[in-house]
């Protein structure tokens, strides 16, 4: 697909993130190789396939453009993806030509030039290019591009992950996924699902009151026979949009898995459901890291303490370096004003970790202890409660959205903003 609006790059931050609504879904393993013209575009294809996304395409770089493309083929199979990077001075259509006569059926590619022109565009898409990016290129416009070769555009929505974890246990982790998925649920419209990780000692059964026989374990511990099917036979509807896939919180076997037991598990999720959220236990160890560093958002949960700054502050730098391409982690302090308790000022938070907490939520025993022990959402408790209007405001700074239901658009404003474009 060609998109014929692309940003020119005086409009593109130097290392630009993609915006918070767009969600680039993970490519497959698929196998991806790049002809360079200039070290520049080489870096940023070498750096796309660090990124989490390409995490398990196989990509390959080498120098010398088309000519380098063409001469490669001649004897070997073409991958998956062919990268081409254009500098505009040889004949890129003719070249275009040359090499479909050693392509494989199926070789999709993607030509990265420097020509903003139309006819140009037109030429390409009658070649059968799947991609036009215009260079200078980022990291993550390579990512973008070779990511939604293989996302139909209808699945656009599918599959954001988020990731809730403490900078310390008990600091309300839990809590805040259940009450932000139930947001998302609720006042956003999508469909999420829970996924409860603690599997000793999880708590998503018991807030929202569900006791049901089967759930996450029976799919990690039997990885083969994971699928789509399988894993909606698991989950256990809690509302009309939230469903939940519920932790034993048994102590009959130990839960020791390895770094990649779990992958199975969100891919199927992420093919069905617009929105996971995994509610981390504090620890770590090699899935529950990969957990983070997979995810499409964080966010981090930590009470007004020195530990929680020191472990927010951690794992904030980790995971900026682990997703150069990403939004840094998002964070938010719980249990703030517990009375006569010294506490760190959010102003010392932001300092430190360089940004502002999406929020801070104060300390409330009675509203959140009832919750906890009736098996309910702070919303079902309270309507107006201060907290539930924070939880709404970390939803939607998770996924990008805005409210639905204050958002409801007229039947003609499409025909209303169209009138407006001219
Ligand atoms: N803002 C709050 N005010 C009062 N109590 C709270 C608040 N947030 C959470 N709690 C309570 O703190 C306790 C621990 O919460 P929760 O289980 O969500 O923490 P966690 O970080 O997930 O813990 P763990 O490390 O065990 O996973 C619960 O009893 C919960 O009701
Ligand atoms: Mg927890």
């Amino acid at each position: 697909m060609i998109s014929y609006a692309r940003q020119t790059q005086e409009e593109q931050p130097e290392a630009s993130l993609p915006p918070v609504e767009e969600h680039i879904a993970p490519a497959p393993r698929v196998s991806v190789q790049a002809f360079c013209e200039t070290v520049e575009t080489a870096a940023a294809v070498q750096s796309a396939g660090e990124d989490r996304r390409l995490g398990k395409a196989h990509l390959k770089i080498q120098m010398g453009g088309m000519a380098a493309a063409i001469e490669a083929y001649r004897s070997a199979p073409t991958p998956n993806v062919i990268v081409l990077e254009s500098d505009g001075r040889n004949d890129l259509l003719g070249g275009l030509d040359q090499l479909a006569t050693v392509c494989d059926a199926g070789t999709r590619v993607v030509v990265i030039g420097r020509i903003n022109d139309v006819m140009l565009y037109r030429e390409l898409v009658r070649r059968g290019v799947s991609d036009y990016v215009l260079a200078p290129v980022g990291a993550i416009d390579v990512v973008r591009s070779i990511c939604n070769l293989f996302s139909a555009p209808e699945a656009k929505a599918v599959g954001r992950i988020i990731a809730v974890v403490g900078a310390k246990g008990g600091v309300g982790a839990s809590t805040i996924s259940h009450n932000v998925a139930w947001a998302i649920a609720r006042d956003l419209a999508m469909d999420a699902v829970v996924a409860d990780l603690d599997l000793a000692f999880g708590t998503a059964g018991l807030d929202y009151n569900q006791d049901p026989p089967q759930g996450i374990a029976d799919a990690v511990f039997s990885p083969d026979r994971v699928d789509t099917a399988f894993i909606d036979r698991l989950l256990s509807k809690c509302t009309d949009h939230l469903s939940l896939l519920a932790a034993p919180a048994t102590l009959d076997r130990v839960y020791d898995f390895g770094t990649d037991a779990f992958d199975s598990v969100f891919d199927t999720l992420r093919s069905t459901m617009p929105c996971i959220v995994l509610d981390i236990p504090h620890q770590w160890s090699g899935w529950t890291k990969r957990a983070l560093i997979g995810a499409d958002d964080i966010l981090i949960v930590a009470a007004p303490d020195l530990a929680n700054l020191r472990n927010t502050k951690n794992l904030v730098d980790l995971l900026k370096a682990s997703r150069p391409n990403d939004r840094p982690p998002l964070y938010c302090l719980n249990q703030v004003g517990v009375p006569k308790r010294p506490e760190i000022a959010a102003a010392e938070f932001a300092k430190a970790i360089e940004s502002q907490p999406v929020v801070s939520i104060p300390f409330e025993p009675q509203i959140f202890g009832s919750a906890a022990n009736n098996g309910q959402m702070i919303a079902e408790i309270s309507a107006n409660h201060k907290s539930i209007e924070m939880f709404l405001q970390i939803a939607q700074r998770l996924t990008g959205r805005s409210e639905t239901k204050k958002q409801k658009s007229s039947l003609l404003s499409p025909l209303i903003e169209k009138l407006r474009g001219k």
